[in-house]
């Protein structure tokens, strides 16, 4: 039997309620595979009693893994800034995940928030860049405080960093269904980064004929995305447009606390793949153990798959959507009155009943 060692880190305020949900309903749906998690406390409270959000080693820490579920990250005690690229643009960058996979679709029994639009009208993957971008952390300020301050954010954008996003992003493409990619751009007004990434994107798809290509400015996107969202299928976004494109499919999708993602490296290892719920850390429902679990399942059943375990990715995903589709367990961000654990009980039923009638049958 195969065993798979998970790093948790649960972070900050629902991140520390939906993770241990997830990993109940991870260990219902692992069958043949053996997982052993082991908890990091790294995060904001950790950084008020050691003045780190992590170990200095932490990067060494979490290598050998197989696999991270980090659940969210941020406080109001420790600066957003701070928590933020001390945890997880740390991982994310120093294990060079330039992959940030996030998929929109609607769960059976959910209902989107635009008329008339139903699951078969809302289907998209998106893939952000995660390595590079707005994200960098390359600036500074000048003049601090006085009337003359100056603030520079640097965004880089590398050839190789987008050629490599833009690729794995056709690859998806061709593997999907309708074999179509969006990409986000703006280069009408950056004449730079994103005169780039257009020009890697159109040298990419002629190695791609049989992918549909579409460009589309950025904020004409964020249109399309609510007035045609039948049209998408890939979309291929810089960090940032990805980032805010993604908060904007979740609320298509009816909740936040719907969308899942899957930090990873496609193309080699430096350590492991990172799996995050879209959402933070809600300060406003946290502590009240309402928080909706869907997106941190999900981003598990994400993680099995990369594992290699399809057939547990799809026990979570099918008793998952069993509980959706019977339309009567719900978090109130859904418009129900379930709590968290209530939710998890009932997929883990669903996954003890699908095994008891798999084992029934044969
Ligand atoms: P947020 O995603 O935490 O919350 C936005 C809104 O969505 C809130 O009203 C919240 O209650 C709701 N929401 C989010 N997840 C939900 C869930 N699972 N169930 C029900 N409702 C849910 O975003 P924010 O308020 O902008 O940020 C709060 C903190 O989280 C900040 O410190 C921010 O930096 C951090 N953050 C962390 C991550 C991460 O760790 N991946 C992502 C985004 C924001
Ligand atoms: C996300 C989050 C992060 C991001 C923040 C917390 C830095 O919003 O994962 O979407 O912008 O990448
Ligand atoms: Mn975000």
């Amino acid at each position: 039997m195969k065993t798979h060692r998970i790093a948790l880190i649960p972070g900050d305020g629902i991140g520390k309620e939906v993770v241990p949900e997830a990993v109940k309903v991870l260990e219902a749906a692992a069958g043949g595979c053996g997982l052993a998690f082991e908890t990091f406390d790294w995060g904001c409270e950790y950084c008020l009693r050691t003045g780190r959000m992590m170990p200095e080693e932490g990067l060494d820490q979490l290598r050998p893994f197989d696999a991270v579920l980090l659940g969210a990250i941020g406080h109001p005690s420790v600066p957003d800034h701070v928590s933020v690229r001390d945890l997880l643009l740390r991982i994310r960058f120093g294990f060079d995940l330039y992959v940030n996979l996030r998929p929109v679709e609607i769960l059976p029994g959910l209902e989107s928030p635009l008329k008339g639009k139903t699951a078969d009208d809302i289907r998209m993957l998106f893939v952000r860049e995660n390595s590079e971008g707005e994200y960098c952390g390359v600036g500074g300020r000048f003049k601090r405080g006085t009337a003359d301050e100056v603030a520079v954010q640097q965004a880089v954008f590398t050839r190789k960093g987008v050629e490599r996003v833009i690729r794995y992003a056709f690859e998806r493409a061709r593997k999907s269904p309708r074999k179509r990619l969006a990409s986000a751009t703006k280069s009408n007004a950056l004449q730079f980064s994103m005169v780039l990434w257009d020009e890697v994107l159109r040298a990419a798809a002629r190695d791609y004929p049989e992918v549909a290509v579409s460009i589309y400015h950025v904020d004409a996107l964020a249109a399309r995305m609510i007035t045609n969202p039948e049209s998408l299928d890939v979309v291929v976004a810089s960090n940032l447009f990805g980032d805010i494109l993604t908060d904007l499919g979740a609320a298509l999708q009816g909740s936040l606390g719907l969308a899942a993602s899957a930090n990873l490296n496609p193309s080699g290892r430096l350590g492991p793949a990172v799996f995050e719920p879209v959402h933070g850390s809600a300060p406003d429902i946290a502590g009240r153990g309402i928080a909706n679990p869907i997106a941190a399942i999900w981003t598990s059943a994400l993680m099995m798959e990369h594992l290699g375990e399809t057939a547990a990715s799809e026990r979570i995903m099918q008793a998952l959507k069993a509980v959706t589709g019977e339309k009567k367990i719900r978090t109130p961000d859904l418009g129900g009155k379930s709590t968290t654990e209530e939710f998890a009980a009932a997929v883990i039923e669903k996954i003890h009943n699908a095994s008891r009638a798999e084992s029934a049958a044969g």
